[in-house]
């Protein structure tokens, strides 16, 4: 039977890396980043800052962006393509609304079906002029005089909504204030560092206005906690293995999958040895005896991205399963309720599907079979680890489409699994 023996640093988070080239295009002046990561997710938001003007350059491991006032950004020529990335679709249209020219914004036949109305709404109640065919992609961008801040309450959990309107708050009159029920990766708040505040009714409100100043956010990128995920979980089941990896992001908003893994027995330790722009540390995980766990509600946004791994996990693990409260789920890459279900009854999971989740009874002998990924990351990656759960053969009909979030994904599995 296989095994893992591994020590490994990982590419840098996909969302801080959107983030770090999107706030250092900003700022005027150079920022620096080592571990960025070049997936096609990131590498659009690059492209499409480059139309927009902005210059950047990578030699060395280090990635350097030369920022300027959006001022003096340049009207492209083309129409900006966010690929398949709704982190560059959502996180850039909260930059676009501000520019003193007209701008396009398209993307992938998946992302042209993902949900845009929800940054529409707020983003012309701020004032923006924004026109759409159905609330779809592609936007167009019109420039306005000026744009209002706001009080916007996210009626769903979503740091790319929240991120958008504090990006537009930045060039906006008056002050932006984002409220929050339920907590989402905070990396914009921490990376810009902007004002906090916990209310009363157990919200938290985010502000930003024009007087912030965008700070420095250069740094070396903490390895991705939602790449590590899929290791950890090859890791905890398979027999006599041991994983340590290195400069990993343990940032609270996004570590909920380790919290989860722990609660079903899984042996992990973390160390943070960095906390600040960006808390990371090194995680080591060991073939466990694992008993699946109740998922409450709240934790669903902090654990959303790693659902589908989660899952293919909770099939070795002995007792009932069940994800709920997760309809989101359904507006991500693919429809990743519908496609977990679907593949998971192709290998022998008998799971019931529901509106906002599914459910099925663990442990289950995998069978193999012919998985369909809708060019979903991770999905594939998912049924890749699940592959190594079952002497039968998974086949993916798309496993380069790893390469949206984790290029490296096939070799270091190679690697690692002996
Ligand atoms: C992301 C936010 C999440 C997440 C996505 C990355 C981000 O999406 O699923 O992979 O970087 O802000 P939502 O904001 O739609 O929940």
């Amino acid at each position: 039977m296989p095994r893992i023996h591994a020590h490994l640093k990982l590419p840098g988070d996909k969302s801080i890396s959107h983030r770090a080239a999107l706030f250092a295009a900003l700022r005027y002046g150079e920022s620096r980043f080592q571990n960025f990561n070049f997936n096609q997710d990131c590498s659009a938001t690059l492209n499409c800052l480059q139309e927009l003007g902005i210059s950047w350059q990578f030699e060395n491991k280090t990635l350097r962006v030369f920022g300027k006032h959006p001022e003096q950004w340049k009207q492209p020529l083309t129409i900006l393509n966010a690929q398949n990335s709704g982190t560059t679709a959502r996180l850039l249209s909260g930059i676009l609304v501000t520019l003193p020219f007209e701008t396009r914004l398209s993307g992938d036949a998946s992302l042209q079906k993902r949900p845009m109305g929800r940054i529409l709404d707020p983003l012309q109640e701020m004032g923006a002029e924004i026109i759409s065919a159905d609330r779809f992609l592609p936007l167009q961008f019109k420039p306005v005089r000026s744009l209002r801040g706001m009080r916007y309450k996210l009626p769903v959990a979503s740091a790319q909504v929240k991120s958008a309107l504090l990006l537009a708050g930045l060039f906006a009159e008056g002050t932006t204030e984002v409220v929050e029920s339920i907590p989402s990766r905070d990396h914009t708040e921490r990376m810009l560092q902007l004002i906090k505040q916990d209310n009363t009714d157990g919200t938290v409100s985010i502000f930003s206005n024009s007087q912030d100043e965008i700070p420095d956010v250069s740094m070396t990128i903490p390895g991705d906690i939602s790449s590590a995920a899929f290791f950890i979980a090859a890791t905890l089941v398979m027999p006599d293995s041991d994983l340590i990896l290195e400069h990993v992001s343990l940032n609270p908003t996004r570590d909920g999958i380790l919290r989860v893994l722990q609660a079903m027995g899984g042996q992990i330790e973390t160390r943070e040895t960095i906390a600040f722009p960006e808390p990371a540390g090194t995680i080591r995980a060991r073939t466990s005896k694992l008993v699946n766990h109740a998922i409450p509600n709240e934790w669903i946004a902090n654990i959303i991205d790693e659902i589908p791994i989660l899952a293919v996990l909770a099939t070795q693990a002995d007792g009932p399963f069940s994800i709920r409260n997760a309809k989101e789920l359904r507006f991500k890459e693919s429809d990743r309720i519908s496609k977990m279900v679907q593949n998971f009854r192709t290998i022998g999971v008998e799971v019931q599907e529901f509106e906002d989740g599914f459910a099925f009874d663990g442990p289950v002998k995998l069978r193999g079979g012919a998985v369909q990924t809708a060019g979903d990351h991770r999905i594939a990656m998912a049924f890749a680890i699940a592959d190594l759960f079952t002497d039968e053969s998974i086949q993916l009909d798309d496993p380069d489409c790893v390469a949206v979030s984790f290029p490296e994904f096939w070799d270091i599995l190679q690697r690692i699994v002996q």
